[in-house]
């Protein structure tokens, strides 16, 4: 039953990920100059009103803001393969399960790809801006790229954290089929 309703809300997004332009933002490469797509391995959610606690790592990420306050934010680790040094990547998001408010999530580098134990007390550093995203059904608008595309890192994990910009906004995707991913170019 559960897997049925899985897959009919999978096939739901298909077709409006079908329906909807492949790129809604200019400064995204097309989706047929992309080599490959690195999905995520892992998301560990880290909530403020609960900070030392470690909610492990998770199929759904989750990032909102309340009133100021009340953040989730999310830590989304990718295991980057061997033999992509002189490629570029560029970050991207799409097909989240819900999103509202001013749906708009930034994403930062963090100093360590070691998330599952992470708490939103203890957790790795924040490293580098890397973008902004506008989140709607399918792919998500880039609102700013300054930081999305880069050298392709060697083999090996790398990690990011992706919180809410502005106020009263929830974004939650089902990973690793949505959310943050990693395009080769
Ligand atoms: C997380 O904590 C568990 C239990 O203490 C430990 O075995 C594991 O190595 C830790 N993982 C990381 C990435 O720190
Ligand atoms: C990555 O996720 C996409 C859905 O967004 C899926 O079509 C693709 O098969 C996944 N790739 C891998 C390598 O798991």
């Amino acid at each position: 039953m559960k897997s049925a309703i899985f897959s009919s809300a999978i096939a739901i997004f298909a077709t409006l990920a079908t329906a909807l332009p492949t790129e809604t933002a200019n400064n995204l490469v097309p989706r047929d100059h992309v080599k490959q797509v690195i999905n995520s391995s892992a998301v560990v959610n880290i909530r403020e009103d609960t900070p030392d606690t470690a909610l492990g790592v998770s199929g759904r990420g989750t990032v909102s803001r309340t009133d100021g306050k009340h953040n989730f934010q999310a830590l989304v680790k990718f295991d980057i393969p061997d033999g992509l040094t002189g490629s570029k990547c560029q970050l991207a998001f799409a097909y989240p399960s819900l999103f509202d408010g001013t749906s708009q999530i930034q994403v930062f580098s963090i100093g360590d790809a070691n998330i599952e134990n992470a708490t939103f007390n203890k957790r790795p550093f924040r490293d580098q801006f890397k973008g902004t995203f506008h989140v709607g059904w399918g792919e998500a608008t880039v609102v700013d790229g300054s930081g999305l595309t880069f050298d392709c890192p060697v083999k090996g994990a790398k990690a990011y954290e992706v919180v809410s910009v502005g106020d009263n906004n929830d974004v939650i995707w089902d990973a690793p089929w949505g959310g943050l991913r990693v395009n080769v170019l």
